[in-house]
C-alpha cells in the first residue's frame, strides 16, 4: 500500500496527564459478522496506513489473531510499541475479586504485549450474556448497579496500574448518576470515558460532563453501526447516514454520508472508534478527520439532528424485575437500584 497518511496532519486529544493521543482509533467488534481474521487484518493495513489507536475487548474474540498481526507489524518495523495505543476491556463475567488482573493478563498474552495503554470496565455491571445471544436472552443472576461493586472491580484496575500492566483506565456505558457516585472514590481518575455518539444520540449532558472532569470522550458506534447485530435493532432506530442534515453536508465535501458523521465527531471533539474491514472505508475514515473540514453551519446543522436515539440498549443486561432497558441508563437521573 503506497497510500500512507503523514502523523503530523492527524489531530491529536489530551488526556488529564497531558499525554497526546490521536483523534480517531479502529473498532475491532466484529458485531457477530466479520470473523477474527478479517478484523485482525483491517487492524494490521489500518495501522501501516497510519492509525494508532485501536480499540480492542476480550469479549471481541479475536485478540489473539490482533496479537498476532501486532507481532508482525512489530517485525517488519512497521511501527514500535510505543507508537501504538491499545485499549482492552474486562468483561462482565470477570468482576469479582482477582478475575480482573486475570482478564488483564489473558488480554495482554492474547495480544502478545507487556502493557495496554487503557483498560475499561466494559460494562458497570456483572451480568453477563454470551457472545452472539439473541436480544430476549436474560441471565438470571443479572442484578442492578451497585456502588459497592463497581468500586471492587475499579480497585482491581488501580492496582493493574500500580503493577505497570495498564497506563490508564476507564469506564464505558456508564451515567451521570453512576460517575458522581462513584469518581469521589476513585484513587486513579478515568482517564476516558467510552460511550455511544453519533448524530442522532449526541448525549449532551455526559458529553459535557465528562470533558469537564478532564475524562476524554471517546465515541462507540460512530456511523450508528449499520451491521450492528440483529438484537440491537428496533424499528424506532435512525439511521445516521440518511438524517438530512449529514446527506446534505455529504453531497457539498462529495464523501460518503458515513465519513460526514465521523468529521462532526472529530471536530465536536470525541475520539471516534469506527470499525471497518474495508480498506477503501478505514483508509477514507482516519483521512477525513485531516481535511476539509465541516463548516460551523454543517456542526450547528447536525447538532440539530439529535433524536436521543440510543442504539445499543443493553437489554440482555437486564436484572429480574427491571420495567426496561431504559433501567440501564437512569431515566429519572437517579441510580435505579430496585
Ligand atoms: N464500549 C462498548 O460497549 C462498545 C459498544 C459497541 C461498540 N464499541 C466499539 O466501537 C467500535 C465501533 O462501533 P461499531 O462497529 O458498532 O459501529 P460503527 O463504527 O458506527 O459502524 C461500523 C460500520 O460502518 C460502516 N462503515 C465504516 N466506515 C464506512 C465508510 N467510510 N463508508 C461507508 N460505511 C462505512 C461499515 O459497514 P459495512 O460493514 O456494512 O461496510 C462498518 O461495519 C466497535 O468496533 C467497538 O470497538 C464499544
Amino acid at each position: 500500500m503506497n497510500n500512507r497518511i503523514d502523523q503530523e496532519v492527524v489531530p491529536l486529544r489530551t488526556l488529564y496527564s497531558g499525554e497526546k493521543i490521536p483523534c480517531m482509533g479502529l473498532g475491532t467488534f466484529g458485531s457477530d459478522k466479520y470473523g477474527a481474521d478479517m478484523v485482525s487484518e483491517s487492524v494490521y493495513g489500518a495501522i501501516k496506513y497510519g492509525y494508532r489507536l485501536i480499540d480492542c475487548a476480550a469479549v471481541y474474540q479475536n485478540e489473539d489473531r490482533i496479537g498476532m498481526v501486532l507481532q508482525r507489524l512489530f517485525a517488519e518495523k512497521e511501527v514500535e510499541r510505543k507508537e501504538l495505543f491499545i485499549t482492552s476491556k474486562v468483561w462482565n463475567d470477570m468482576h469479582g475479586e482477582g478475575q480482573v488482573l486475570k482478564s488483564c493478563q489473558k488480554s495482554l498474552m492474547d495480544l502478545r504485549l507487556d502493557y495496554l495503554d487503557l483498560y475499561f470496565v466494559h460494562w458497570p455491571f456483572p451480568n453477563y450474556h454470551a457472545p452472539g445471544c439473541s436480544g430476549d436472552s436474560r441471565n438470571p443472576d443479572s442484578r442492578p448497579f451497585s456502588v459497592e461493586e463497581f468500586m471492587g472491580v475499579w480497585r482491581q484496575c488501580e492496582e493493574l496500574v500500580e503493577k505497570g500492566l495498564v497506563r490508564y483506565i476507564g469506564m464505558s456505558n456508564m451515567t451521570i448518576p453512576k460517575l458522581e457516585a462513584v469518581l469521589p472514590l476513585c484513587r486513579i481518575q478515568p482517564a476516558a470515558l467510552e460511550m455511544e455518539l453519533h448524530p442522532s444520540f449526541q448525549q449532551p449532558e455526559l458529553f459535557d460532563y465528562a470533558r469537564k472532569h478532564d475524562i476524554l470522550p471517546i465515541g462507540y458506534c460512530p456511523i450508528g453501526s449499520p451491521s450492528r447485530p440483529e438484537r440491537d435493532r428496533t424499528a424506532e432506530d435512525v439511521s445516521d447516514t440518511q438524517l438530512p442534515a449529514v446527506v446534505q453536508a455529504a453531497k457539498a465535501h462529495q464523501v460518503h454520508p458515513a465519513v460526514i458523521c465521523l468529521k462532526w465527531a472529530v471536530q465536536r471533539g470525541q475520539v471516534p472508534i469506527p470499525f471497518s474491514v474495508k480498506e477503501a472505508q478505514y483508509i477514507a475514515n482516519l483521512k477525513c478527520a485531516a481535511e476539509d473540514p465541516l463548516t460551523a453551519e454543517e456542526m450547528e446543522a447536525i447538532r440539530g439532528e439529535d433524536k436521543n436515539c440510543r442504539l445499543v440498549k443493553g437489554q440482555v443486561f437486564l436484572w429480574e424485575g427491571a420495567e426496561g432497558w431504559e433501567d440501564l441508563w437512569d431515566p429519572a437521573g437517579v441510580i435505579v437500584t430496585k
